[in-house]
């Protein structure tokens, strides 16, 4: 029996916030990995977070994956909000169109009653092509609007699975195991210390956008994903964070 059995979930949220130094830590029962209900309760308590952050003239920037997929998915509209503008934080990466970020800023725009504006920019164009794809005025206002973010509503995963989601070549996952990337978030991998050893080049925030954001959560869970997200929350401070009992009790006990 560990002390956060006996003391509850409240309990390890705040040793939780306290451990990653950050705003705000909530933790909800169970492991994602092993059953299915708890990703619904962290996306419950993700999009509570984001109506309770969301102001009327905001721009709402959001990634793709199955996590933030959830979120989309369970987000019930409290107050119309018609001057936020949705936008994906970064350029279109991922193969399965339901878990793209555009796919996802469409759906969260539908429920909250916003506008919303997509990126069309394929990951697989060179910084030349990127460029050159910069001349186009619609994508320019798009990539403007994107870099005026003020609040994040972002997935965090693991080096080396987003590598093998995203279809890396042998090669490149070699080279982020040897230059061990344990984490990935908005297209950057990290190492635990924090540095980037790798970035998808595309459109969108960049990493220091992500260290000035005024708002930013992070949702992600499962104790596979404890040593990426005790990563990224350590880059943060001022970020909130909702995960499962299983990734903060695997935080807690080893990082
Ligand atoms: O690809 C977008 C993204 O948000 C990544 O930045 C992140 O690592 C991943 O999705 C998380 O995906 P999932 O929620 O499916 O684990």
């Amino acid at each position: 029996e560990s002390i956060y059995q006996l003391r509850g979930i409240r309990h390890l949220q705040d040793s939780l916030q306290k451990k990653l130094g950050i705003r705000n830590a909530y933790v909800v029962s169970g492991n994602l990995e092993e059953e299915e209900y708890v990703l619904n309760d962290m996306a419950k308590v993700a999009s509570m977070q984001l109506q309770q952050t969301l102001e009327d003239d905001m721009v709402l920037g959001i990634t793709g994956g199955s996590t933030m997929a959830a979120v989309a998915e369970v987000l019930t509209q409290m107050r119309k909000m018609e001057h936020v503008t949705v936008v994906p934080a970064r350029g279109g990466f991922g193969r399965e169109v339901e878990k793209q970020a555009n796919t996802v800023v469409a759906q969260i725009a539908r429920k909250l009653g916003a506008r919303y504006m997509l990126l069309h920019a394929s990951d697989t164009l060179s910084k030349e092509a990127l460029q050159s794809v910069l001349n186009d005025p619609a994508i320019k206002k798009v990539v403007e609007t994107i870099k005026t973010t003020r609040c994040l509503v972002f997935g965090i995963g693991r080096a080396d699975e987003m590598a093998r989601r995203r279809e890396f070549s042998q090669d490149q996952i070699d080279m982020l195991s040897r230059q061990r990337a344990v984490a990935e978030s908005f297209g950057f991998y990290f190492t635990r210390e924090g540095t980037i050893v790798h970035e998808i080049e595309t459109l969108g925030i960049n990493f220091n956008d992500f260290l000035k954001m005024e708002h930013a959560i992070g949702v992600a869970g499962g104790a596979r994903k404890a040593e990426a997200i005790f990563t990224i929350a350590r880059l943060k401070p001022s970020m909130v964070l909702v995960t499962d009992e299983a990734a903060a009790m695997e935080i807690m006990k080893h990082f």
